[in-house]
């Protein structure tokens, strides 16, 4: 068999993505998104798409309509379709056995219930989603309980490692692509029919093949040390600000030694996205239920360091601002959980944000790509806030980050956009309340320049022997603040 005929079931960031960059490096194959989201859908099928990705906008003009579609037709797609990729979510399961930790797979068996229900022929069933070790196996039950005689399947893992706001760069140059398969004579074709669409144009010496089971904890463990290394440098962040090092150059001096390496030592407010959060706690969860509770201790406080590093944050603020936010304004810059993404899940903007509005803060918040309903959503709903209407009136959202910080006491820095690096900091100085504080949650902007400007400047994992704007002024000096 000679795969003519993708489908792809789950059109969000993972499969949209991967999709439109399969479709455009093989024009011999046709490629088909479903999801059962219509607005979804409707998006990916308009200028406005459903996801803000740089680059992502030319490959998929490029393809639609030619050999890349996207519908809500998931039986159609299934139907035709040679190589099926699961890509639908696994969020945390919020109720019930593994509530807040283990991954729902719901999704995931819908599809495979689906596949099941209307496949024809032979059919490659591909798990894109990040699932726990050892899903493939339930996928294939289901598959093979439900099977008619004319019908066959092969499931494979190829979990994807794209990283959001550089997911076309990463599909197109990947590390490396991970595909895991039964060690059968099926499998081995499976596996070489999965390869051969990666080969038109990943070098095959990144290509690399392993057991099923393999593959899928490979995903879940790469997660996890990327997670790690942030918590990791998080926490040596809080040994800087308690002693005067400085968080970066500790960083720096660490990642020059070839064993470790300098990617993923940024100190910031905490990671966040919709992956490290969920699939450590997965992982924390498998290795309870292996009976290893060591093992799980020890991934469970990846993710309590990164808790520890928002709420220590956020403390911060309230500190250095004399103790009290209370119907003082802040003027937020960036909600999304990183640069160049417009997607909120799990962003340290949302809880150190609803910290400051549980102390009474008023919020101006900008961001250049989250939707204003977006922000709302996330800090109005009953996870974060049990007083919905309250908080509504706290904070408002901005187009425009001057107007968001003037007449503000500080500012907060919360993403990592690089247009944050380029504002005119004087002018929004001469507009806001003195004194004027900046706290730069990512570690991102000129400190010094800031200083000079006469902005009371605070930041991860360090401590300014400075501050001499309120040491000058007689002004009471936050007594947390380390002095040298
Ligand atoms: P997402 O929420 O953006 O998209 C999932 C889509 O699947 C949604 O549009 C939803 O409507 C659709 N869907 C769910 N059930 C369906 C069904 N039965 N039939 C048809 N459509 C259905 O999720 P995502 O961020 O793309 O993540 C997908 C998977 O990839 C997850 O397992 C995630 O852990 C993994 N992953 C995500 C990233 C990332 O950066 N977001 C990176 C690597 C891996
Ligand atoms: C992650 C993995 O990197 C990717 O391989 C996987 O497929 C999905 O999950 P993503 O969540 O999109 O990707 O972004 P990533 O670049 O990993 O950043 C995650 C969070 O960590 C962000 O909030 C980011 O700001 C933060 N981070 C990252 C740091 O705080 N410091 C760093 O040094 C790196």
């Amino acid at each position: 068999m000679v795969v003519k005929n993708v489908c792809c079931i789950g059109a969000g960031y993972v499969g949209g993505p991967t999709c439109s960059v399969i479709a455009w490096k093989c024009p011999d194959i046709k490629v088909h998104v479903v999801d059962k989201s219509e607005m979804r859908i409707k998006q990916w099928n308009s200028d406005k798409l459903p996801i803000y990705e740089p680059g992502l906008d030319d490959v998929v003009k490029e393809c639609r309509g030619k050999n890349l579609f996207f519908s809500c037709d998931i039986e159609k797609g299934i139907k035709e379709a040679d190589l099926i990729f699961i890509s639908v979510n696994t969020p945390t399961k919020t109720f019930g056995i593994g509530k807040g930790r283990a991954a729902d797979l719901k999704f995931v068996e819908a599809c495979a219930r689906k596949i099941a229900e209307v496949a024809e022929g032979h059919k490659i069933v591909v798990e894109k989603s990040t699932v726990p070790v050892r899903a493939a196996e339930s996928i294939s039950h289901i598959l093979s309980a439900n099977t008619r005689p004319d019908v066959s399947f092969q499931v494979l893992s190829n979990p994807e490692f794209l990283a959001e706001g550089t997911a076309v760069t990463n599909l197109l140059y990947p590390d490396r692509v991970l595909i895991g398969g039964e060690e059968s004579a099926g499998g081995d074709e499976a596996v070489a029919e999965l390869m051969w669409i990666y080969t038109h144009w990943v070098p095959k010496e990144k290509i690399v093949t392993t057991s099923t089971w393999s593959s899928e904890l490979s995903k879940l463990a790469s997660n996890a040390f990327l997670a790690q290394r942030v918590s990791s440098i998080n926490a040596i962040s809080a040994v800087c600000e308690a002693t005067g090092a400085d968080v970066s150059q500790v960083a720096a001096a660490v990642g020059l030694d070839s064993r470790i390496g300098p990617n993923f030592l940024q100190a910031s407010v905490g990671f966040g996205g919709s992956c490290f959060q969920k699939d450590l706690l997965n992982l924390v969860y498998i290795a309870e239920c292996l009976n290893l509770p060591e093992v799980a201790m020890y991934w469970q406080q990846v993710t309590d360091m990164n808790e520890y590093q928002r709420t220590r944050f956020a403390k911060r603020i309230v500190e250095c601002l004399f103790n009290t936010v209370t119907d003082k304004t802040l003027a937020v810059f960036g909600f999304a959980f990183k640069k160049n993404t417009g997607d909120t899940r799990e962003s340290p903007a949302i809880y150190v944000c609803s910290h400051l509005l549980e102390e009474g803060a008023r919020l101006n918040i900008y961001d250049p790509k989250v939707e204003p309903k977006q922000i709302e959503h996330d800090l109005t709903s009953s996870s974060v806030t049990d007083d919905p209407e309250r908080v509504q009136t706290l904070f408002s959202t901005y187009s425009d980050p001057y107007e968001a910080a003037k007449d503000a006491h500080a500012i907060v820095v919360l993403t990592d956009w690089d247009e944050f690096k380029n504002f005119d900091y004087k002018k929004m100085l001469d507009s806001m309340k003195r004194p004027a504080f900046i706290f730069d949650g990512r570690k991102m902007l000129d400190h010094s320049a800031l200083i000079k400007l006469g902005f009371h400047t605070e930041t991860v994992g360090k401590r300014f022997a400075r501050n001499a704007l309120l040491r000058a002024s007689g002004e009471h000096f936050p007594a947390f603040s380390w002095t040298p």
